[in-house]
Parts: structure tokens; C-alpha cells; sequence
């Protein structure tokens, strides 16, 4: 059994007075135990939407519209508060945004662990200062601090030991699952990819299931097994890390992929490709890409493409995968 299994999400931002902006759409996945997943594609495409919902993390005016969410077994798409607080404690999902605003300005690292053991204690635990230091020691230890830093405030920490406290809380309720948003994009780069090797090395020894969510491809094909390819709320890709590099993709991962081995990738992020992304406040009866492509026949524009076979991954376009006859390869 998965440990994740996502079927059929859909989530939308109501805002008084506006259409509806659905942000993710018909979501199918699963994720097994274990797995490192990268989630990549460009800003407003629904990433964060989807990690939010994934663990019921979201707030309005953002709403899971339809979907399951079964988590371990149980469908956490229906839990109410305090059973989703419970839930918490068997290792369900947790989000890691970067930046400052994962801590609270005015307390210090001792009591951010300290909300969090006993917010989501089991009836028998008993967490005293003591043994919440003890607990905090070994897990800052874990991500590269000195055990010191549970006295200070997050003002007197670097952006890195910011987010290295941060990851450090998330573990400290064992999670099975936790979900990175980001979490270097506000750090330089040297910190970045240190930061980006402990959540590696963390993630291999102990064993839990991460979802990496980057506009940065770089970051997937280094840290992730595995990468889901967003693009205008849907997931147009699914595929092993070590296929993105050979082989057909999407023609969206494609475009992905060319940006990132061009050197002055930042600046031209995406610019080769024409066009831009579709208004989410509408229905897409198509391919959401297919205006931009460059192998889009006509029925794209009218026929919803589903995850198909390709190479060792997935890929949601009939082009790709055969079934249609493609248009001019460009
Ligand atoms: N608070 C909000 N109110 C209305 N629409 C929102 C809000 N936040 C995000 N959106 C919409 O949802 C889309 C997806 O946003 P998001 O999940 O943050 O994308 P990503 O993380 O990929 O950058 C955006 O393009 C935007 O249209
Ligand atoms: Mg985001």
C-alpha cells in the first residue's frame, strides 16, 4: 500500500466577487514509503497549492473542492480538527516553508520545540524542560547545529541555521511524510546546496517520504528519485530523475529542461517558449500547454490528455505518447 494516495483533488481560491481560480487539478498520485519526490515547474502553477492540500494545511479563500487524500490508511480529506491533530502524530505530512516566517520572531528555538511535543503528545507523554532539551539536542545535532542554539531567538540566527532549526522541529514528531516548500529559495547560493544535502541526508537515514516542491529543476535531478512535472495545476509529467535527462518528455518538461542547460537560465527562465500560462479561472477542455506548443495538433485544444507510459515515466500528452499522430517536431 501507498503511503500516500491522492485521487481525484481539486482545489480552488474563492475570492469574494471573482471567479473561482482552480490552482490544482484532477491530482491523481501516490507515494510510496521512503521515496524523495521533486514537484517542479513555474511560479503559479500550483505547487504550494498542492502541498498545502496534500497536508491539509490550507486556508481560505483556498478549498479543496473534491478529492482523497489517504494518508497511512486513512482518508484525511474528511478529518476534523482534532482528529487531523491526532493523525499529526503518526507521522502525517508537515510543510516547510523557507524564510523567517516558519519561526516565531518573539520566542526562542527551546519553545518552538516545546509547542510542538506537546501540542501533538500522546496521552502518556509528559514533556519537561529537560526532556525537551534532550530531545532538541539530538535532532539539532542531526541537522548540522550545535545543540547550543535551543537558547536563542531567531533573529540572532542565519537564514541557513534558520531553516536547519525549522527542518530540526519538523522531525521532531518522527513525521512519515514531510513536504518542503522551497526550503532554500530565500538562502545564497553555497548555504543552499548545503542545506539541500542534510535534507538529503536526512531523508536517506531516516527513512521518511519527502515531496520537494522547487521551481529549481537543478535541485530535483540532484536530490530527487523521482520528479511530477506541474504545469497550470495539472501534472503533466511523472518520471524516475535519472530518465529527465534522455529519452522524449513532455514537450513542457522539454522546455524545462533546455531552459536549465542554458547558463543564462535565471534571466531567460521559460522565454523560448512563446505565449504564457493559461488564466486559471477557466476550464481547460485540453492540454493546458498545448497553446504554447510546439507539437500540438488540433485535437490537443479539445481532448483532456491522461498520465501514458513513456519511457520509464509518465507523461499526459497523446503526442508523446502515440496516441495521435504528431504534428511538426520542433
Ligand atoms: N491567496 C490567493 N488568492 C487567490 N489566488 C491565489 C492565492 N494564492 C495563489 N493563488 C492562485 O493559485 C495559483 C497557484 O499558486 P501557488 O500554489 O502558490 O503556485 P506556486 O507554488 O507553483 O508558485 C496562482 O497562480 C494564483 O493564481
Ligand atoms: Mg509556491
Amino acid at each position: 500500500m501507498a503511503l500516500l494516495e491522492v485521487t481525484g483533488l481539486n482545489v480552488a481560491y474563492a475570492s469574494q466577487g471573482a471567479e473561482r481560480i482552480w490552482a490544482v487539478r484532477d491530482v491523481d498520485l501516490s507515494f510510496e514509503q521512503g521515496e524523495f519526490v521533486g514537484v517542479v515547474g513555474e511560479s503559479g502553477c500550483g505547487k504550494s497549492t498542492l502541498g498545502y492540500a496534500l497536508a491539509r494545511l490550507l486556508r481560505p479563500p483556498a478549498r479543496t473542492e473534491s478529492g482523497s487524500i489517504v494518508f497511512d490508511g486513512v482518508d484525511i480529506s474528511t478529518l476534523d480538527h482534532e482528529a487531523l491533530r491526532q493523525h499529526r502524530r503518526n507521522g502525517f505530512a508537515l510543510v516547510l516553508q523557507s524564510g523567517m516566517n516558519a519561526l516565531n520572531p518573539v520566542r526562542d528555538v527551546h519553545h518552538h520545540f516545546a509547542d510542538v511535543l506537546r501540542a501533538h503528545a500522546a496521552p502518556h507523554e509528559r514533556w519537561n524542560r529537560a526532556s525537551i532539551r534532550e530531545r532538541a539536542a539530538e535532532l539539532l545535532e542531526g541537522v548540522g547545529l550545535d545543540a547550543g542554539v535551543i537558547g536563542r531567538f531567531p533573529h540572532e540566527l542565519s537564514g541557513g541555521m534558520r531553516q536547519r532549526v525549522s527542518i530540526a522541529i519538523a522531525l521532531s514528531l518522527e513525521p512519515k511524510l514531510v513536504i518542503f516548500d522551497e526550503p532554500t529559495t530565500a538562502l545564497d547560493v553555497i548555504v543552499q546546496r548545503s542545506v539541500m544535502s542534510t535534507i538529503k541526508n536526512l531523508q536517506k537515514g531516516r527513512g521518511f517520504t519527502a515531496i520537494l516542491i522547487t521551481h529549481d529543476l537543478g535541485d530535483v535531478l540532484d536530490s530527487a528519485d523521482r520528479a511530477l512535472v506541474m504545469y497550470a495545476g495539472r501534472i503533466v509529467e511523472d518520471s524516475p530523475t535519472v530518465e529527465l535527462t534522455r529519452g522524449e518528455h513532455h514537450p513542457y518538461t522539454e522546455a524545462l529542461l533546455r531552459c536549465f542547460a542554458d547558463p543564462r537560465a535565471d534571466e531567460v527562465m521559460l522565454a523560448d517558449i512563446p505565449g504564457a500560462p493559461p488564466d486559471l479561472s477557466l476550464a481547460i477542455p485540453g492540454c493546458s500547454f498545448a497553446p504554447r506548443c510546439s507539437v500540438a495538433v488540433p485535437s490537443c485544444s479539445t481532448t483532456r490528455p491522461v498520465l501514458a507510459p513513456l519511457g520509464g515515466g509518465r507523461v499526459s500528452c497523446q503526442v508523446r505518447t502515440g496516441l495521435v499522430e504528431g504534428g511538426s517536431r520542433g
